[in-house]
C-alpha cells in the first residue's frame, strides 16, 4: 500500500526528473541554547537541546528528509557552519539566539550561501524586551516561527518540507 510518505516521495521524484535525493535540512542553534532545559525554563521550557535534536531527526525520518543539527556559542563558528552548507542543503532552520538581534555577519553568510532560511525562536520575542524585537535576518528569512517552545522547531521542519517540495516541483 502506498503510504503518504511514498506518494509524496514519488511526486518529488517525478518533480526532480526521477532522481530522488532526500531534502536536506540544517538546523543551527545559536548561543546559550546548549543550556535549554536548565536556562530560564519559564521562558524556554524544560526540553533539552539533545531531545529537540533527537525529535527533529525522528521527524526527518518520517518525512524522508535528511536533518543535521549544529549548535555553537560563537558567531564565527555559526558563520563557518552556514558557509559549509553551501550547495549541500535545501533549507536552513536557524535560531540565532541573541545574535538574532545583532549579527550582520550571520545575515551576510545567509545571503552568501543563498539557502532559504526559516527563522525560529522558542519564545515570542515580541512579548519580551524591546531589544529583542529587532532581527537582522527577519527581512531575508523565508518565514519566521516563534513562541511555541520546542515545538517551534518541528513546525519549522514541516514547513521546510513543504517549501523544499514546492521549490523542486517548480524547478522540474
Ligand atoms: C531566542 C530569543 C532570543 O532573544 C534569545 O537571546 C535567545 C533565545 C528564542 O529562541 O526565544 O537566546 O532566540
Amino acid at each position: 500500500m502506498a503510504t503518504r510518505a511514498t506518494v509524496r516521495q514519488t511526486a518529488d521524484q517525478a518533480a526532480s526528473g526521477g532522481v530522488s535525493r532526500p531534502i536536506a535540512v540544517l538546523v543551527v542553534h545559536g548561543p546559550n541554547l546548549n543550556l535549554l532545559g536548565e536556562r530560564e525554563p519559564e521562558i524556554y521550557g524544560r526540553t533539552r537541546l539533545a531531545d529537540i535534536n533527537k525529535e527533529l531527526k525522528q521527524l526527518g525520518r518520517e518525512l524522508e528528509m535528511k536533518v543535521e543539527t549544529f549548535q555553537s556559542n560563537s558567531e564565527g563558528a555559526i558563520v563557518d557552519r552556514i558557509q559549509k552548507a553551501r550547495g549541500k542543503c535545501d533549507v536552513l532552520i536557524l535560531n540565532p539566539g541573541a545574535y538574532t538581534h545583532t549579527s550582520v555577519a550571520i545575515r551576510d553568510a545567509i545571503q552568501a550561501v543563498n539557502i532559504p532560511v526559516i527563522e525560529v525562536h522558542l519564545s515570542n520575542v515580541y512579548r519580551r524586551e524591546a531589544f529583542r524585537h529587532h532581527s537582522t535576518i527577519a527581512d531575508i528569512a523565508h518565514g519566521r516561527i516563534m513562541g511555541f517552545g520546542a515545538e517551534s522547531y518541528s513546525l519549522a521542519l514541516r514547513a521546510a518540507r513543504t517549501m523544499a517540495g514546492e521549490s523542486r516541483r517548480r524547478s522540474a
